[in-house]
């Protein structure tokens, strides 16, 4: 059978990293290049169980390198592409927006350039529903592929930008690509910057958990392994040029978020501290994922199943977050891969 290459961009990461776990499980007959420059966000001890497997290939580059990324294309010649590197932290991208321009705009249009350039049979731009603005409380009205991108963040503005980059490089050069805008992830290897690992972790740790503002904003969660199926079901059966909503309609205010995971550890809800607002916070988020259920797609875990089978993953897992939280896990690619 033909081995085909799959390269993954961001595959040390959160979801690229369930994602580059579940094609090499998935596809031993394909082999699957992780490509990650390892930011503080890129953690290769996730890939411990996988990393001596033949069909797992981890090269480290950095996207915004066109003189390593072109080449590297011209070599390898691969044949499908998931472009998941990124920045993707709300909070930093309020800090410091540059390198979210430089990682997720600049970045994305080098990437564009090396499948221009080699041809691929199809280019996947993982993007996210942030790119639509916020939705107010009615819980009639979902974000649509047509709802118009109004991103509200430095981290939205720069995912929109780079979802405007690959619409123009389908019009004006053919690109065999699809964009998909998914709602927010949660389950294994979540980094514990984000609400659901921090409010896990520090709930283990009988820490404050900062809840910003009231509480009420509302997210779409959907578990990384629905996520996963969602953009290999596209890599191979999206049409090209078509853009496809990913949710599993789990709404949930952050407070109710923040309460399961305590009640669900048995703790007190003392532990809750509210803080001052984000700056900009969008109020609510809510996708429609009618169309890409039309191509065959449709999530396995509610929230109730998946933020259960999560937490009992971050108890039964301390040694990986620990290991985050105390920086540890950055002597791993040295350890593991530059002294061989
Ligand atoms: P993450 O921050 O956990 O991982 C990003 C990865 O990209 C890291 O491994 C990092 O080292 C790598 N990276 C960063 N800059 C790079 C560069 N210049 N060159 C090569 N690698 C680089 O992010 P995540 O949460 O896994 O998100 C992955 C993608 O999914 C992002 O594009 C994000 O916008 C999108 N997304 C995320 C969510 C969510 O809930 N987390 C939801 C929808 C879409
Ligand atoms: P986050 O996990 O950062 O994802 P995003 O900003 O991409 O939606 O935040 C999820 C929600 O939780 C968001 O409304 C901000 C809020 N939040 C808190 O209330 N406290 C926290 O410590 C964090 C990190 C987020």
């Amino acid at each position: 059978m033909d081995r085909k290459k799959i390269l993954v961009t961001g595959g040390a990461g959160f979801i690229g990293g369930n994602f580059v776990q579940y094609m090499v499980n998935k596809y031993p007959q394909y082999d699957i290049y992780n490509l990650d420059v390892l930011t503080y966000a890129g953690d290769l001890t996730k890939h411990r169980n996988i990393e001596k497997k033949e069909n797992y290939h981890f090269i480290k580059a950095d996207i915004i390198n066109r003189e390593e990324i072109i080449p590297l294309f011209e070599n390898e010649k691969f044949d499908y592409v998931a472009h998941f590197a990124a920045e993707s932290h709300v909070d930093r991208s309020i800090k410091e927006p540059e390198i979210f321009v430089q990682t997720n705009v600049l970045g994305t249009q080098v990437l564009l350039d090396a499948v221009k350039q080699t041809g691929v049979t199809k280019f996947v731009h993982v993007s996210t529903d942030e790119v639509y603005g916020e939705l107010d409380f009615d819980p009639t009205t979902f974000f649509t592929e047509d709802t118009p991108l109004q991103p509200n963040s430095p981290y939205s503005a720069s995912k929109a930008s780079s979802d405007f980059l690959v619409r123009a490089y389908h019009e004006t050069y053919g690109l065999p690509v699809n964009i998909t805008r998914c709602s927010n992830n949660y389950g294994p290897f979540h980094f514990p910057e984000k609400l659901i690992p921090l409010t896990i972790s520090r709930v283990l740790n009988e820490e404050k958990v900062p809840v910003y503002g009231n509480g009420k904003n509302i997210r779409d969660w959907l578990h990384v392994l629905d996520h996963c199926a969602a953009i290999d079901l596209v890599l191979q059966e999206g049409v090209n040029g078509e853009v496809y909503n990913v949710g599993g309609h789990n709404e949930r205010t952050n407070l109710e978020v923040v309460k399961t995971i305590i009640s669900t550890l048995g703790k007190s809800e003392e532990l809750i501290e509210f803080v001052t607002d984000r700056l900009g916070h969008d109020k609510r988020y809510a996708i429609d994922p009618t169309k890409l259920e039309r191509l065959g797609w449709k999530p396995t875990y509610t929230f109730e199943t998946g933020i259960a089978q999560t937490i009992q993953w971050y108890l039964d897992n301390k040694w990986w977050w620990e290991q985050i939280i105390s920086g540890e896990y950055k002597n791993y690619f040295n350890k593991q891969y530059s002294l061989k």
